[in-house]
Protein backbone atom coordinates (compact mmCIF):
# COMPACT_ATOMS: atom_id res chain seq x y z
CA UNK A 1 0.00 0.00 0.00
CA UNK A 2 2.53 2.82 -0.64
CA UNK A 3 0.75 5.60 -1.97
CA UNK A 4 -1.61 6.95 0.58
CA UNK A 5 -2.80 10.54 0.47
CA UNK A 6 -4.42 11.94 3.99
CA UNK A 7 -6.81 15.31 3.84
CA UNK A 8 -9.47 16.68 5.85
CA UNK A 9 -12.91 16.47 4.89
CA UNK A 10 -14.32 19.43 6.16
CA UNK A 11 -12.46 23.19 7.02
CA UNK A 12 -9.49 22.33 8.25
CA UNK A 13 -8.82 21.33 11.91
CA UNK A 14 -10.19 17.54 11.56
CA UNK A 15 -6.87 16.27 13.88
CA UNK A 16 -4.81 15.46 10.32
CA UNK A 17 -2.10 15.57 11.95
CA UNK A 18 -2.70 13.00 14.64
CA UNK A 19 -4.05 11.06 12.07
CA UNK A 20 -0.54 10.81 9.98
CA UNK A 21 0.98 10.28 13.20
CA UNK A 22 -0.66 7.59 14.42
CA UNK A 23 0.52 5.89 11.05
CA UNK A 24 4.00 6.40 12.78
CA UNK A 25 6.68 3.94 11.61
CA UNK A 26 4.61 2.12 9.54
CA UNK A 27 5.37 4.64 6.96
CA UNK A 28 8.74 5.62 4.86
CA UNK A 29 8.00 9.44 3.97
CA UNK A 30 4.70 12.15 4.86
CA UNK A 31 4.69 14.90 2.29
CA UNK A 32 3.25 18.07 2.80
CA UNK A 33 2.02 18.88 -0.91
CA UNK A 34 0.27 22.11 -0.53
CA UNK A 35 -0.21 25.47 1.65
CA UNK A 36 2.16 26.87 4.26
CA UNK A 37 2.39 28.13 7.72
CA UNK A 38 -1.83 29.05 7.52
CA UNK A 39 -1.96 25.13 8.78
CA UNK A 40 -1.70 24.19 12.60
CA UNK A 41 -1.05 20.64 13.27
CA UNK A 42 -1.51 19.86 17.10
CA UNK A 43 0.26 16.51 17.97
CA UNK A 44 0.28 15.10 21.49
CA UNK A 45 3.12 12.14 22.21
CA UNK A 46 3.61 10.96 25.58
CA UNK A 47 1.71 13.96 27.00
CA UNK A 48 3.77 16.05 24.91
CA UNK A 49 2.20 18.66 22.74
CA UNK A 50 3.93 19.64 19.46
CA UNK A 51 1.87 21.92 17.24
CA UNK A 52 3.32 22.06 14.02
CA UNK A 53 2.84 24.56 11.22
CA UNK A 54 5.17 23.82 7.99
CA UNK A 55 6.64 20.89 8.81
CA UNK A 56 5.12 18.03 8.06
CA UNK A 57 3.86 15.48 10.32
CA UNK A 58 6.43 12.90 10.11
CA UNK A 59 9.22 14.78 10.97
CA UNK A 60 8.26 13.58 14.31
CA UNK A 61 8.80 9.93 13.34
CA UNK A 62 12.28 8.57 13.57
CA UNK A 63 13.46 7.38 10.60
CA UNK A 64 10.48 8.84 8.30
CA UNK A 65 11.77 10.94 5.58
CA UNK A 66 9.63 14.46 6.01
CA UNK A 67 9.20 16.40 2.60
CA UNK A 68 8.01 19.92 1.68
CA UNK A 69 6.57 19.17 -1.61
CA UNK A 70 6.78 21.66 -4.36
CA UNK A 71 2.95 22.92 -3.96
CA UNK A 72 4.30 24.41 -0.14
CA UNK A 73 4.45 27.97 0.12
CA UNK A 74 7.83 28.36 2.64
CA UNK A 75 8.79 31.39 5.09
CA UNK A 76 11.85 30.63 5.24
CA UNK A 77 12.13 32.25 8.77
CA UNK A 78 9.10 30.36 10.48
CA UNK A 79 11.09 27.22 8.44
CA UNK A 80 13.95 27.86 10.12
CA UNK A 81 12.02 28.58 13.93
CA UNK A 82 10.15 25.60 13.76
CA UNK A 83 13.05 23.66 12.90
CA UNK A 84 15.31 24.87 16.25
CA UNK A 85 12.27 24.79 18.34
CA UNK A 86 11.77 20.79 17.93
CA UNK A 87 15.94 20.36 17.86
CA UNK A 88 15.29 22.21 21.79
CA UNK A 89 13.08 19.59 22.34
CA UNK A 90 15.12 16.47 21.22
CA UNK A 91 13.53 16.09 17.91
CA UNK A 92 16.02 14.85 15.21
CA UNK A 93 15.18 17.26 12.11
CA UNK A 94 17.75 15.94 9.90
CA UNK A 95 15.56 13.72 7.62
CA UNK A 96 14.11 17.09 6.24
CA UNK A 97 14.00 17.05 2.77
CA UNK A 98 12.85 20.49 0.73
CA UNK A 99 11.25 21.22 -2.64
CA UNK A 100 13.68 22.81 -5.22
CA UNK A 101 10.90 24.52 -6.90
CA UNK A 102 8.22 25.40 -4.07
CA UNK A 103 7.82 28.80 -3.83
CA UNK A 104 9.07 31.18 -1.03
CA UNK A 105 6.66 33.39 1.13
CA UNK A 106 8.27 36.89 0.79
CA UNK A 107 8.24 40.03 3.38
CA UNK A 108 6.34 41.65 0.75
CA UNK A 109 3.58 39.51 0.58
CA UNK A 110 3.42 39.03 4.26
CA UNK A 111 2.32 42.87 4.49
CA UNK A 112 0.62 42.03 1.39
CA UNK A 113 -1.95 39.78 2.79
CA UNK A 114 -2.29 41.88 6.12
CA UNK A 115 -3.24 44.64 4.25
CA UNK A 116 -5.58 43.77 1.79
CA UNK A 117 -8.17 42.31 4.47
CA UNK A 118 -8.02 45.60 5.96
CA UNK A 119 -9.08 47.24 2.89
CA UNK A 120 -11.78 44.64 2.02
CA UNK A 121 -13.43 45.29 5.52
CA UNK A 122 -16.70 42.99 5.99
CA UNK A 123 -15.72 41.47 2.41
CA UNK A 124 -12.59 39.78 3.97
CA UNK A 125 -11.65 36.17 4.10
CA UNK A 126 -10.51 35.74 7.51
CA UNK A 127 -7.33 34.78 6.29
CA UNK A 128 -4.35 33.62 8.98
CA UNK A 129 -2.40 36.96 7.60
CA UNK A 130 0.51 34.80 6.75
CA UNK A 131 1.21 35.94 3.03
CA UNK A 132 -0.39 32.50 1.47
CA UNK A 133 -2.90 33.99 -0.75
CA UNK A 134 -0.46 36.67 -2.12
CA UNK A 135 2.22 34.36 -2.92
CA UNK A 136 0.29 31.40 -4.61
CA UNK A 137 -1.41 34.36 -6.58
CA UNK A 138 2.45 35.66 -7.64
CA UNK A 139 3.23 31.65 -8.20
CA UNK A 140 -0.13 31.95 -10.97
CA UNK A 141 1.05 34.87 -12.52
CA UNK A 142 4.78 33.60 -13.17
CA UNK A 143 6.66 36.00 -10.60
CA UNK A 144 6.65 34.38 -7.65
CA UNK A 145 10.26 33.42 -6.27
CA UNK A 146 11.09 29.57 -5.87
CA UNK A 147 13.57 28.30 -3.64
CA UNK A 148 15.98 27.83 -6.01
CA UNK A 149 15.99 31.32 -6.82
CA UNK A 150 17.56 31.93 -3.76
CA UNK A 151 21.01 30.20 -4.70
CA UNK A 152 21.37 32.60 -7.41
CA UNK A 153 21.75 36.66 -6.56
CA UNK A 154 21.43 37.35 -9.98
CA UNK A 155 18.54 35.95 -10.44
CA UNK A 156 17.18 36.88 -6.98
CA UNK A 157 17.93 40.16 -7.43
CA UNK A 158 16.45 40.77 -10.84
CA UNK A 159 13.44 38.46 -9.77
CA UNK A 160 12.67 41.08 -6.68
CA UNK A 161 13.47 44.33 -8.76
CA UNK A 162 10.52 42.85 -10.84
CA UNK A 163 8.42 42.05 -8.21
CA UNK A 164 8.83 45.04 -6.38
CA UNK A 165 8.45 47.54 -9.11
CA UNK A 166 4.69 46.39 -9.09
CA UNK A 167 4.12 46.01 -5.83
CA UNK A 168 5.47 48.99 -4.73
CA UNK A 169 2.87 50.66 -5.76
CA UNK A 170 0.22 49.06 -4.91
CA UNK A 171 1.52 49.29 -1.43
CA UNK A 172 2.06 52.82 -1.47
CA UNK A 173 -0.88 54.58 -4.19
CA UNK A 174 -3.14 52.09 -2.94
CA UNK A 175 -2.75 51.09 0.73
CA UNK A 176 -0.80 54.17 1.57
CA UNK A 177 1.86 51.90 3.04
CA UNK A 178 5.90 52.35 2.72
CA UNK A 179 7.57 50.02 0.09
CA UNK A 180 10.15 47.37 0.11
CA UNK A 181 13.44 48.44 -0.50
CA UNK A 182 15.34 45.57 -3.50
CA UNK A 183 18.71 45.07 -1.28
CA UNK A 184 16.68 44.15 2.33
CA UNK A 185 14.33 41.55 0.69
CA UNK A 186 17.20 40.00 -0.99
CA UNK A 187 19.51 40.08 1.75
CA UNK A 188 16.78 38.78 4.20
CA UNK A 189 16.28 35.56 1.84
CA UNK A 190 20.13 34.96 0.91
CA UNK A 191 20.96 34.63 4.96
CA UNK A 192 18.96 31.40 4.69
CA UNK A 193 20.87 29.96 1.70
CA UNK A 194 23.85 28.51 3.33
CA UNK A 195 21.31 26.52 5.96
CA UNK A 196 19.00 25.82 3.39
CA UNK A 197 20.62 24.30 0.67
CA UNK A 198 21.28 20.73 2.20
CA UNK A 199 17.93 19.86 2.53
CA UNK A 200 16.93 21.07 -1.22
CA UNK A 201 16.43 18.17 -3.67
CA UNK A 202 13.97 17.11 -6.43
CA UNK A 203 11.75 15.98 -4.49
CA UNK A 204 9.43 14.43 -7.85
CA UNK A 205 12.46 12.41 -8.46
CA UNK A 206 13.05 11.26 -4.91
CA UNK A 207 9.16 10.10 -4.50
CA UNK A 208 9.39 8.08 -7.65
CA UNK A 209 12.35 6.08 -6.81
CA UNK A 210 11.06 5.76 -3.26
CA UNK A 211 7.67 4.56 -4.22
CA UNK A 212 9.70 2.13 -7.27
CA UNK A 213 11.25 0.99 -4.34
CA UNK A 214 7.92 0.23 -2.34
CA UNK A 215 8.57 2.84 0.56
CA UNK A 216 5.34 3.70 1.95
CA UNK A 217 4.26 7.61 1.18
CA UNK A 218 1.55 9.80 2.93
CA UNK A 219 0.64 12.89 1.21
CA UNK A 220 -0.62 14.67 3.96
CA UNK A 221 -2.60 17.72 3.25
CA UNK A 222 -3.00 20.86 4.83
CA UNK A 223 -6.42 22.60 5.12
CA UNK A 224 -9.33 20.47 4.00
CA UNK A 225 -11.79 20.20 1.19
CA UNK A 226 -13.69 22.85 1.95
CA UNK A 227 -10.93 25.53 1.93
CA UNK A 228 -9.94 24.11 -1.32
CA UNK A 229 -9.66 26.87 -4.09
CA UNK A 230 -11.62 25.00 -6.85
CA UNK A 231 -13.59 22.98 -4.99
CA UNK A 232 -14.35 24.65 -1.77
CA UNK A 233 -16.15 27.90 -0.25
CA UNK A 234 -15.08 30.31 -2.83
CA UNK A 235 -13.97 32.93 -2.21
CA UNK A 236 -13.99 31.85 1.35
CA UNK A 237 -11.15 29.22 0.56
CA UNK A 238 -7.49 28.79 1.10
CA UNK A 239 -5.32 29.80 -2.55
CA UNK A 240 -4.44 26.12 -2.73
CA UNK A 241 -5.67 22.28 -3.56
CA UNK A 242 -6.06 21.02 -0.58
CA UNK A 243 -8.20 18.29 -2.49
CA UNK A 244 -6.95 14.46 -3.54
CA UNK A 245 -5.65 16.01 -6.97
CA UNK A 246 -3.69 18.43 -5.11
CA UNK A 247 -1.15 15.65 -4.05
CA UNK A 248 -0.25 14.74 -7.31
CA UNK A 249 0.35 18.32 -8.71
CA UNK A 250 1.92 19.68 -5.41
CA UNK A 251 4.10 16.26 -5.00
CA UNK A 252 4.98 15.58 -8.45
CA UNK A 253 3.55 12.15 -8.54
CA UNK A 254 0.90 10.60 -11.22
CA UNK A 255 -2.50 9.41 -10.06
CA UNK A 256 -1.39 6.16 -10.92
CA UNK A 257 0.62 6.01 -7.90
CA UNK A 258 -2.45 7.19 -5.38
CA UNK A 259 -3.62 3.66 -3.42
CA UNK A 260 -5.60 5.01 -0.75
CA UNK A 261 -7.42 8.35 0.18
CA UNK A 262 -7.96 8.99 4.09
CA UNK A 263 -10.14 11.59 4.80
CA UNK A 264 -10.18 13.05 8.71
CA UNK A 265 -13.48 14.38 9.95
CA UNK A 266 -14.17 15.25 13.44
CA UNK A 267 -17.46 14.12 15.10
CA UNK A 268 -19.12 17.60 14.78
CA UNK A 269 -18.11 20.50 12.23
CA UNK A 270 -15.55 23.70 12.86
CA UNK A 271 -14.82 26.66 10.86
CA UNK A 272 -11.86 29.78 11.26
CA UNK A 273 -12.31 32.22 9.32
CA UNK A 274 -15.53 34.09 6.92
CA UNK A 275 -17.68 32.15 5.05
CA UNK A 276 -21.04 29.57 4.99
CA UNK A 277 -21.45 27.02 7.33
CA UNK A 278 -25.02 26.00 7.37
CA UNK A 279 -24.85 24.18 11.05
CA UNK A 280 -22.90 26.79 12.47
CA UNK A 281 -24.24 26.87 16.26
CA UNK A 282 -24.40 30.48 17.54
CA UNK A 283 -26.00 29.33 20.92
CA UNK A 284 -24.81 27.89 23.80
CA UNK A 285 -24.34 24.42 22.10
CA UNK A 286 -21.99 26.20 20.23
CA UNK A 287 -19.69 27.65 23.17
CA UNK A 288 -20.51 24.09 24.74
CA UNK A 289 -18.70 22.53 21.53
CA UNK A 290 -15.61 25.08 21.40
CA UNK A 291 -15.20 24.66 25.12
CA UNK A 292 -15.20 20.89 25.32
CA UNK A 293 -13.64 20.58 22.21
CA UNK A 294 -10.60 23.34 23.26
CA UNK A 295 -11.64 24.76 19.88
CA UNK A 296 -9.09 27.58 19.50
CA UNK A 297 -6.66 27.92 16.00
CA UNK A 298 -3.38 26.36 16.34
CA UNK A 299 -1.91 29.04 14.58
CA UNK A 300 -3.84 32.45 15.02
CA UNK A 301 -5.69 31.57 18.42
CA UNK A 302 -8.83 32.72 16.67
CA UNK A 303 -11.93 30.41 18.48
CA UNK A 304 -13.31 28.09 15.88
CA UNK A 305 -16.81 28.48 14.57
CA UNK A 306 -18.67 25.41 15.80
CA UNK A 307 -22.13 23.16 14.79
CA UNK A 308 -23.12 19.86 13.93
CA UNK A 309 -21.99 17.34 11.96
CA UNK A 310 -22.85 17.57 8.39
CA UNK A 311 -23.52 14.29 6.64
CA UNK A 312 -23.63 16.02 2.55
CA UNK A 313 -20.34 18.15 3.20
CA UNK A 314 -18.78 14.80 4.20
CA UNK A 315 -20.04 12.95 1.39
CA UNK A 316 -19.23 15.95 -1.01
CA UNK A 317 -15.82 14.95 0.74
CA UNK A 318 -15.85 11.55 -0.30
CA UNK A 319 -16.99 11.81 -3.66
CA UNK A 320 -14.63 15.19 -4.84
CA UNK A 321 -10.95 13.05 -3.24
CA UNK A 322 -12.27 9.77 -4.03
CA UNK A 323 -12.10 8.65 0.08
CA UNK A 324 -11.64 4.68 1.07
CA UNK A 325 -11.78 5.40 4.58
CA UNK A 326 -12.75 8.45 7.32
CA UNK A 327 -11.03 8.79 10.48
CA UNK A 328 -13.64 10.37 12.46
CA UNK A 329 -12.06 12.73 15.76
CA UNK A 330 -13.22 14.40 18.21
CA UNK A 331 -16.23 11.57 19.33
CA UNK A 332 -15.16 12.34 23.27
CA UNK A 333 -16.54 15.55 22.92
CA UNK A 334 -19.64 14.82 21.81
CA UNK A 335 -20.10 12.97 25.09
CA UNK A 336 -22.92 14.35 27.57
CA UNK A 337 -25.77 15.68 24.82
CA UNK A 338 -29.30 13.82 25.77
CA UNK A 339 -28.93 13.87 21.50
CA UNK A 340 -26.58 14.61 18.90
CA UNK A 341 -28.35 17.04 15.97
CA UNK A 342 -26.82 15.59 12.35
CA UNK A 343 -27.25 17.17 9.49
CA UNK A 344 -29.08 14.33 6.78
CA UNK A 345 -29.96 17.35 4.17
CA UNK A 346 -30.77 20.86 3.35
CA UNK A 347 -33.62 23.11 2.67
CA UNK A 348 -32.41 25.28 -0.22
CA UNK A 349 -35.51 27.98 -1.40
CA UNK A 350 -37.80 25.94 0.26
CA UNK A 351 -36.93 22.56 -1.29
CA UNK A 352 -34.98 19.61 -0.28
CA UNK A 353 -31.28 19.39 -1.27
CA UNK A 354 -29.61 16.00 -0.57
CA UNK A 355 -25.97 17.24 -1.89
CA UNK A 356 -23.83 20.30 -1.64
CA UNK A 357 -25.14 22.32 -4.23
CA UNK A 358 -22.62 23.57 -6.98
CA UNK A 359 -23.61 27.44 -6.23
CA UNK A 360 -22.68 29.46 -3.78
CA UNK A 361 -25.50 31.14 -2.97
CA UNK A 362 -27.34 28.18 -2.85
CA UNK A 363 -24.91 27.06 -0.12
CA UNK A 364 -25.42 30.41 1.55
CA UNK A 365 -28.54 29.53 1.91
CA UNK A 366 -28.62 26.72 2.83
CA UNK A 367 -30.92 25.62 6.38
CA UNK A 368 -29.90 22.51 7.93
CA UNK A 369 -32.45 19.91 8.38
CA UNK A 370 -31.42 17.74 11.33
CA UNK A 371 -32.09 13.37 11.84
CA UNK A 372 -31.27 13.32 16.04
CA UNK A 373 -29.46 10.42 17.35
CA UNK A 374 -29.25 9.46 20.93
CA UNK A 375 -26.48 10.30 22.80
CA UNK A 376 -24.36 9.19 25.63
CA UNK A 377 -22.86 10.04 28.80
CA UNK A 378 -19.98 7.86 29.71
CA UNK A 379 -16.49 8.70 29.16
CA UNK A 380 -15.21 7.18 26.28
CA UNK A 381 -12.07 8.54 26.49
CA UNK A 382 -9.97 5.37 27.24
CA UNK A 383 -11.73 3.01 24.78
CA UNK A 384 -9.85 0.94 22.62
CA UNK A 385 -11.93 -1.31 20.41
CA UNK A 386 -15.32 -0.81 19.61
CA UNK A 387 -16.75 -3.05 21.32
CA UNK A 388 -15.76 0.13 24.55
CA UNK A 389 -17.47 2.20 23.52
CA UNK A 390 -21.37 2.77 24.35
CA UNK A 391 -24.17 1.26 22.61
CA UNK A 392 -25.23 5.08 21.32
CA UNK A 393 -21.62 5.51 20.53
CA UNK A 394 -21.20 2.71 18.13
CA UNK A 395 -24.75 3.59 16.85
CA UNK A 396 -23.78 7.68 16.12
CA UNK A 397 -20.71 6.45 14.24
CA UNK A 398 -22.70 3.55 12.20
CA UNK A 399 -25.43 6.42 11.55
CA UNK A 400 -22.37 8.87 10.36
CA UNK A 401 -20.74 5.82 8.13
CA UNK A 402 -23.74 4.89 6.40
CA UNK A 403 -24.83 8.81 5.61
CA UNK A 404 -21.14 9.84 4.98
CA UNK A 405 -20.47 7.96 1.76
CA UNK A 406 -17.13 5.60 2.80
CA UNK A 407 -16.10 3.35 5.88
CA UNK A 408 -14.28 4.46 9.37
CA UNK A 409 -11.88 3.46 9.65
CA UNK A 410 -10.38 5.07 12.96
CA UNK A 411 -12.01 6.63 15.74
CA UNK A 412 -10.60 9.29 17.84
CA UNK A 413 -11.41 9.54 21.44
CA UNK A 414 -9.11 11.89 23.02
CA UNK A 415 -6.18 13.97 21.60
CA UNK A 416 -3.18 11.62 22.74
CA UNK A 417 -1.84 8.84 20.45
CA UNK A 418 -3.01 6.00 21.89
CA UNK A 419 -6.78 7.52 22.42
CA UNK A 420 -7.77 6.04 19.05
CA UNK A 421 -10.18 3.13 18.47
CA UNK A 422 -9.09 1.07 15.12
CA UNK A 423 -11.47 -0.69 13.18
CA UNK A 424 -9.44 -1.26 10.04
CA UNK A 425 -6.09 -0.65 9.91
CA UNK A 426 -5.15 2.37 7.95
CA UNK A 427 -1.07 1.43 6.57
P1 LIG B 1 -5.25 19.56 11.88
O1 LIG B 1 -5.00 20.97 11.44
O2 LIG B 1 -6.24 18.86 11.03
O3 LIG B 1 -3.98 18.76 12.07
O4 LIG B 1 -5.93 19.68 13.33
P2 LIG B 1 -5.51 20.65 14.55
O5 LIG B 1 -4.31 20.09 15.20
O6 LIG B 1 -5.49 22.07 14.11
O7 LIG B 1 -6.81 20.52 15.47
C1 LIG B 1 -7.23 19.29 15.96
C2 LIG B 1 -7.17 19.34 17.51
O8 LIG B 1 -7.90 18.26 18.02
C3 LIG B 1 -5.76 19.19 18.08
O9 LIG B 1 -5.68 19.99 19.22
C4 LIG B 1 -5.67 17.71 18.43
O10 LIG B 1 -4.78 17.47 19.52
C5 LIG B 1 -7.08 17.44 18.84
N1 LIG B 1 -7.56 16.06 18.59
C6 LIG B 1 -7.31 15.24 17.53
N2 LIG B 1 -8.02 14.12 17.63
C7 LIG B 1 -8.77 14.24 18.76
C8 LIG B 1 -9.75 13.41 19.38
O11 LIG B 1 -10.11 12.34 18.91
N3 LIG B 1 -10.31 13.89 20.55
C9 LIG B 1 -9.97 15.08 21.09
N4 LIG B 1 -10.56 15.48 22.22
N5 LIG B 1 -9.04 15.89 20.52
C10 LIG B 1 -8.47 15.47 19.38
P1 LIG C 1 -5.08 23.25 8.94
O1 LIG C 1 -4.07 22.60 8.02
C1 LIG C 1 -8.43 26.02 9.41
C2 LIG C 1 -8.57 29.39 6.60
C3 LIG C 1 -8.40 30.77 7.20
C4 LIG C 1 -9.25 31.58 6.22
C5 LIG C 1 -8.96 30.89 4.88
C6 LIG C 1 -7.90 31.59 4.04
O2 LIG C 1 -4.59 23.48 10.32
O3 LIG C 1 -6.39 22.53 8.89
P2 LIG C 1 -5.25 31.74 4.24
O4 LIG C 1 -4.38 32.29 5.34
O5 LIG C 1 -5.00 30.30 3.94
O6 LIG C 1 -5.25 32.59 3.00
O7 LIG C 1 -6.75 31.86 4.84
O8 LIG C 1 -8.55 29.57 5.20
N1 LIG C 1 -7.48 28.45 6.93
C7 LIG C 1 -7.61 27.45 7.81
N2 LIG C 1 -8.63 27.12 8.64
N3 LIG C 1 -7.33 25.25 9.37
C8 LIG C 1 -6.31 25.55 8.53
O9 LIG C 1 -5.26 24.73 8.32
C9 LIG C 1 -6.40 26.72 7.73
N4 LIG C 1 -5.59 27.32 6.83
C10 LIG C 1 -6.26 28.36 6.35
O10 LIG C 1 -8.90 30.84 8.51
O11 LIG C 1 -10.61 31.39 6.50
MG1 LIG D 1 -5.09 22.92 12.18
Amino acid sequence: MPGIVLVGAQWGDEGKGKATDLMGNRIDAVVKFNGGNNAGHTIVIEGEKYALHLLPSGILTPGCTAIIGNGVVIDLGVLFEEIDGLEARGVDTSNLVVSSSAHIVTPYNRTLDKVTERFLGSRKIGTTGRGIGPTYADKMARTGIRVQDIFDETVLRAKVVGALEFKNQVLIKIYNRRGFEVDAVVDELLSYADRLRPMVTDTPLLLSQMLDAGKTVVFEAGQATLLDVDHGTYPFVTSSNATAGGACTGAGVPPTRIDRVIAVVKAYATRVGEGPFPTELLDEDGEKLRQIGAEYGTTTGRPRRCGWYDAPVARYAARINGVTDFVLTKLDVLTGWEQIPVCVAYEIDGERVEELPAGQREFSAAKPIYEYLPGWTEDISGARSIEDLPDAARAYVLALEAMSGARISVIGVGPGREQTVVVHDLV
